[in-house]
């Protein structure tokens, strides 16, 4: 790598082509939409929002070259061309030898979930994902968490927060059995710990520890290039490897993958499930006709396959990855400069706010987090979201709601999207909140629906 480029500045590696106007509302404007919005920035909309830090998910700015293989699309119902290319950019990069295409993550994680989890069973992972966990708890699973026990302390600032605690792992198997955790799921990186990554080392025993106990592993890669990135700044001997190779490490000790390609894949719609194991692909490929489209397309046009094929070769592009992931370490450190209380250290995809710490007044039952991004949009309108109490849900046996140890407010950067300046507002809208936060209060939920709560919850302000 070339040492000299490493001092500079992470400026964008594009130049803009086509411009979208942001609207910049009042504070009685965004009073009145977050109100009809029950205090849930889920339910806002679009239009009356400035900067959108909601999800980097599905909300990248695609190349020209993307938009060129658009053009490209072959909309054939069977054996599209660019199912074809698709396919080989898989294989190319991330090196599994088949592919069943899903319209996006989940629909991969349902038909992962409901091919090998039998009820009864138990699914180890580095701490949950929503959709992740919800699809194993619908195939009769229970999620198990075998998250190093830093990932739950915000402060920490170990390298590789994400990674596997083994002797959690090992007796979850004493406890249970092998014959009973037909998957351990990891997610590279952690989205819920903070988009933190998980190391080589880490990823390397977990294989050796599986592969003993006939256990499989699957990642979730939705985010696996930018924890590439990471493996490559922070652990030894990766220095001079590409993030290309590095990726390839990283799957190669697992036997698939599920994949929300609207994140490091640079589109706005996709997914696919990856799979070494002929056996577990056929019936993939079985079910996927029933829930997402031909195995040819698996519920995506041809077009938006052509977008995701190009989408995995710019993602490892090691100019890319650095300006991603430098635009977050850049607020990163301009919040922790203000004083205001973050994750550290600074994740892959997003800041995470510490909702605990920023509101210490407001308690876990009263949902800070949700109230700091109420608070946030009426701010600047600035969109956020709640990663805490109402993400974790309810206790399926007890009724009762998880209570996370991480109450988070996360400001997700999409790809390629924000300049900068856009950065520092944010960093400034932040500030404002910070000053005035003793005066902050919590919510109570007036709704909430059975799945996914977080989505579609209303709340009213306490008073
Ligand atoms: N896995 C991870 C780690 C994710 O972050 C997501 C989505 C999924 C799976 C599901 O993928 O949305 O394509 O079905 N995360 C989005 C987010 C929604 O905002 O973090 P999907």
């Amino acid at each position: 790598m070339d040492v000299q480029r490493k001092k500079r500045s992470w400026a964008e590696p594009y130049k803009i082509k086509v411009v979208e106007p942001l609207k910049v509302t009042t504070r009685e404007e965004r009073q009145r939409a977050l109100t009809e919005a029950g205090y849930n920035t889920f339910l806002l909309r679009s239009e009356d929002v400035y900067i959108d830090l909601l999800t980097d998910s599905g909300t990248n700015a695609m190349s020209d070259y993307q938009w060129a293989g658009m053009m490209l699309g072959d909309e054939a119902y069977a054996g599209s061309r660019n199912f074809y290319h698709l396919e080989e950019a898989v294989q190319k990069y991330y090196g599994y030898k088949y592919l069943v295409p899903t319209h996006q993550g989940r629909g991969a994680e349902h038909i992962i979930s409901q091919i090998l989890i039998k009820p009864g069973m138990f699914v180890p992972g580095n701490m949950y994902f929503t959709t992740t966990r919800l699809h194993q708890e619908l195939a009769g699973g229970t999620f198990v968490d075998v998250i190093i026990d830093e990932a739950h302390d915000p402060a920490n600032e170990h390298p590789f927060k994400g990674n596997v605690d083994l002797n959690k792992l090992e007796a979850l198997v004493k406890r249970v059995g092998a014959d009973k955790i037909p998957y351990i799921t990891i997610g590279v990186t952690v989205n819920m710990a903070g988009g933190q990554p998980v190391s080589m080392e880490n990823l390397r025993a977990v294989r050796q520890f599986c592969q003993k106990h006939k256990i499989r592993v699957i990642l979730d890669a939705t985010r696996a290039v930018e924890n590439a990135y990471f493996i490559q700044a922070r652990e030894n001997g990766y220095q001079l490897k590409s993030i290309a190779g590095i990726l390839k490490e990283m799957c190669s000790y697992s036997d698939g993958a599920t994949m929300s390609g609207k994140k490091d894949l640079l589109v706005n719609i996709g997914g696919f499930l990856a799979l070494n194991d002929w056996d577990v692909f056929e019936e993939a490929r079985n079910m996927v006709v029933v829930y997402e489209g031909l195995h040819t397309y698996g519920g995506l046009a041809g077009r938006d396959m052509e977008a995701m094929a190009r989408g995995i070769e710019e993602s490892v592009q090691q100019d890319h990855i650095r300006a991603r992931i430098g635009q977050i370490e850049y607020v990163g450190e301009k919040l922790r400069a203000a004083g205001v209380p973050i994750v550290l250290p600074v994740g892959g995809h997003a800041i995470f706010l510490d909702a605990k710490r920023f509101l210490p007044h407001v308690k876990q039952v009263e949902f800070p987090a949700q109230t700091l991004a109420a608070e946030l949009y009426l701010e600047s309108g600035i969109r956020s979201m709640e990663r805490g109490i109402v993400s974790a849900g309810r206790n399926k046996e007890t009724g009762d709601h998880y209570y996370p140890k991480l109450e988070l407010v996360r400001l997700t950067f999409p790809r390629r999207v924000y300049t900068q300046a856009h950065c520092d507002v944010t960093v400034e809208a932040v500030e404002e909140v910070f000053d005035r936060r003793s005066s902050i209060k919590g919510l109570k939920m007036v709704y909430e629906p059975k799945y996914l709560r977080f989505f579609q919850a209303r709340f009213e302000r306490l008073a």
